[in-house]
């Protein structure tokens, strides 16, 4: 195992800087027993929380109790909030197909983002009614799926407590309150459209859905995004966390809140001082460990710190730093897909133009190790992912799985793809699988469980 998932040694003429970047980097490079043992962690954190006992794994239930069955008919609005953008959108399904799509992107300013719950959800709803003015539906009633991306307390379709703010949000008084009664609060408090709050979901349950209706055989979906998380389909009769009615459902859609896997110490065997400094600068601090290893918001974050040590050491950039090399975020998980594309295209384009970027003076060497950095960084990001991902797969009782994916990490960085699929086959070998992406499941996927929420209501007022 240990050859098979170490990257390539850096080639560096120079031994002695050589060995320093190795030294910095030893303990980012997981070894085969660390990925064994992190694999036998995590299964054992997923049986703890499906089963209500203390875990860093949520295991929430998302409620969902079946997939779409091509009925589905009729308008449909959708938010997503959680990324940089939220976003409205129209969704127009016929026999379950999508036939009409209209979006409008809403930036949310950092005020807002990080202020009082109520003027955020005051502006979600005037987002709302703009995009339900522009599309010259103000008389309509229009039932909607909101997927709201953050990990909450579920306890029915249409409720979700907020557990703790992730990523760029931080409302401290929306903490422990349902998220859709805000919501249709706000919408009630202006009074000028007819929506209806029908389901909420998370982006993992949409991108789910999404797969599911790309292909059957969809039961796992991950966000590789600016966070991360998974969800899979899970035998209800496993699932104690079920409150309210029952009717006869077989299966359920489980929300694990993979970010915060190792947030009660057990991945500590695996954190570094460049993870600590990374927890530290970020927005809510001992929290969310996983996803600081893995996702989008926090991979360039963790080449800075990396990037820093090393030029204080004198092995990058004769000992020279530059302001914006020293700024929180100023290197993006952007540049770490650019310049992983110069090393897997084996060429030298885009590093020398960020280095410019981020005003460093550089030479051939410094390239070599920045390369490397961003190589290993990733690595180790594809290969935690894989572990976890083996692991449900190994959970689940079915022949062929296939996985739904979604998020600009995986989108873009151009060999996580690759590394998974030759880590998770590694770590799961019985089993076989197929990696999909599932685009936009964060929106699409809302629109579907809103149709499915409508569908269930009407069978059971029946
Ligand atoms: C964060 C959220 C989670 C979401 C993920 C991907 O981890 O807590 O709910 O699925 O980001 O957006």
């Amino acid at each position: 195992l240990d050859s098979a998932i170490r990257v390539k040694p850096l080639q560096l003429a120079d031994s002695w800087k050589k060995q320093q970047v190795e030294d910095a980097l030893k303990k980012i490079h997981l070894t085969g027993a660390q990925v064994l043992r992190i694999k036998e962690v995590f299964h054992s954190e997923v049986e703890r929380g499906i089963h209500e006992q203390p875990s860093s794994l949520q295991m929430e239930n998302t409620y969902i109790p079946e997939l779409p069955n091509g009925t589905e008919e009729g308008m449909f609005l959708a938010l997503d909030l959680g990324g940089t953008n939220f976003r409205v959108i129209l969704l127009e399904l016929s026999n379950g197909a999508l036939i009409r799509e209209n979006v409008k992107r809403y930036h949310i300013r950092e005020e807002l983002r990080l202020g009082c719950g109520e003027r955020l959800f005051d502006f979600l709803a005037e987002c709302v009614s703009d995009f339900v003015r522009s599309q010259n539906l103000g008389g309509t009633r229009l039932p909607l799926g909101f997927t709201f991306s953050f990990p909450m307390i579920q306890k029915g379709l249409d409720v979700g407590i907020l557990l703790t703010w992730t990523k760029s949000f931080n409302c401290p008084s929306v903490v422990g309150r349902d998220a859709v009664q805000m919501l249709r609060e706000a919408i009630n408090r202006r009074g000028d459209t007819h929506v209806e709050v029908l389901a909420v979901l998370n982006d993992t349950t949409g991108t789910l859905i999404q797969g599911a209706v790309l292909d059957k055989k969809t039961a796992i979906a991950l966000i590789l995004g600016t966070g991360s998380n998974a969800c899979y389909i899970e035998r209800a009769d496993r699932v104690q966390h079920w409150e309210g009615q029952r009717h006869g459902e077989k299966e359920v859609i489980i929300d694990i809140e993979w970010g915060a896997f190792g947030d009660n110490g057990v991945l500590d065997f695996i954190k570094t001082d460049y993870d600590r400094k990374v927890d530290e600068n970020s927005l809510i601090t001992n929290s969310f460990t996983f996803e600081k290893y893995i996702s989008g918001k926090y991979l360039g974050e963790i080449v800075r710190v990396i990037v820093v040590k090393l030029v204080e050491d004198c092995v990058l950039f004769g000992g020279t730093v530059s302001d914006a090399l020293l700024t929180t975020g100023a290197f993006t998980t952007s540049f770490v897909s650019l310049i992983e594309q110069d090393t897997v295209g084996n060429n030298c384009e885009n590093t020398p133009e960020i280095l410019d970027k981020l005003g460093l003076s550089y030479n051939a060497d410094d390239i070599a190790i920045m390369k490397y950095i961003c190589e290993t960084v990733s690595n180790r990001a594809a290969l935690l992912v894989s572990i976890c991902t083996a692991t449900l797969l190994e959970r689940l009782d079915r022949p062929d799985t296939t996985i739904a994916v979604d998020g600009s990490l995986y989108k873009y960085h151009p060999r996580l793809k690759s590394w998974m699929n030759k880590y998770i086959h590694l770590l799961a070998p019985e089993k076989k699988f197929k990696l999909l992406l599932a685009e936009d499941g964060s929106g699409k996927g809302a629109g579907l469980v809103a149709a499915i929420a409508l569908r269930l209501k009407q069978r059971f007022s029946q």
